[in-house]
């Protein structure tokens, strides 16, 4: 089958684009509004996009009659310029599903999934004490994307990690050892998977020149 997004003719009963796109890790973002209170949100449209230095970027949509800002989440970044992404073990995706519900601004999503905070050391807002891995990031850039539904807007921000957290606990022979945590990814519909097994490829050496 071929469709066109923009035609939106795939024919089938739900949007299949997310579960092409998959797995997508989820950033787990926590911010502080401009009065201080810490705000908590899941966002798979995420991915690390560079390494030296190391940038990650999330995207969030949101009704324009939120607008200028959108979501808490990115409002809260073009407003204070730092973020926290926390990484999601499969332990936590209730925590995670529950941060996702649309409360009001204000509202302590750490507090709503019943989650500790811990200090960052660099940035204000707090990471997710529970997460086995944190990304302190300040934002770098905001770009606008096009929406084709014309009561949402788009937003791709992007961030420099300038801290990063990882757990004595999942560190094994000096390599980080995902399957102590279980990284949970996102795939279409309402489905996820956990990242419980890898295997090791070495690249093929360079062909003859
Ligand atoms: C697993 C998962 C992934 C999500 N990914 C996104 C995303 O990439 N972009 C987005 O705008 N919303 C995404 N959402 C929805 C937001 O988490 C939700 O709108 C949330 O209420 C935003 O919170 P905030 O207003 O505190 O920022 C996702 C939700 C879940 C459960």
């Amino acid at each position: 089958m071929f469709y066109r997004p923009r035609d939106n003719d795939h024919g089938l009963k739900h949007n299949p684009f997310k579960a092409l796109v998959a797995p997508r890790p989820i950033a787990w973002v926590s911010t502080l509004d401009s009065q201080g209170r810490a705000n908590l949100a899941p966002f798979s449209f995420f991915n690390a996009v560079a390494e030296a230095p190391p940038i990650l970027m999330f995207a969030a949509y949101g009704k324009k009659a939120l607008e200028p800002l959108e979501k808490d989440t990115p409002r809260n970044v073009l407003e204070t310029g730092e973020f926290v992404v926390n990484v999601v073990p499969a332990a936590l995706k209730g925590q995670m599903n529950t941060s996702a519900a649309a409360y009001p601004a204000g509202v302590d999503e750490f507090e709503a999934a019943d989650l500790t905070k811990a200090d960052s050391l660099i940035v204000a807002p707090p990471r997710v004490a529970q997460s086995p891995v944190a990304f302190e990031c300040k934002f770098l850039t905001r770009v606008e994307l096009p929406s084709t539904n014309p009561a949402y807007v788009n937003g791709a921000i992007f961030g420099e990690v300038v801290g990063v957290h990882i757990a004595d606990e999942v560190i094994a022979d000096g390599r980080v050892d995902v399957t102590q945590y279980q990284p949970l990814a996102r795939l279409g519909y309402m489905d996820y998977a956990v990242v419980d097994e890898t295997f090791s490829m070495p690249r093929p050496p360079a062909p003859p020149s």
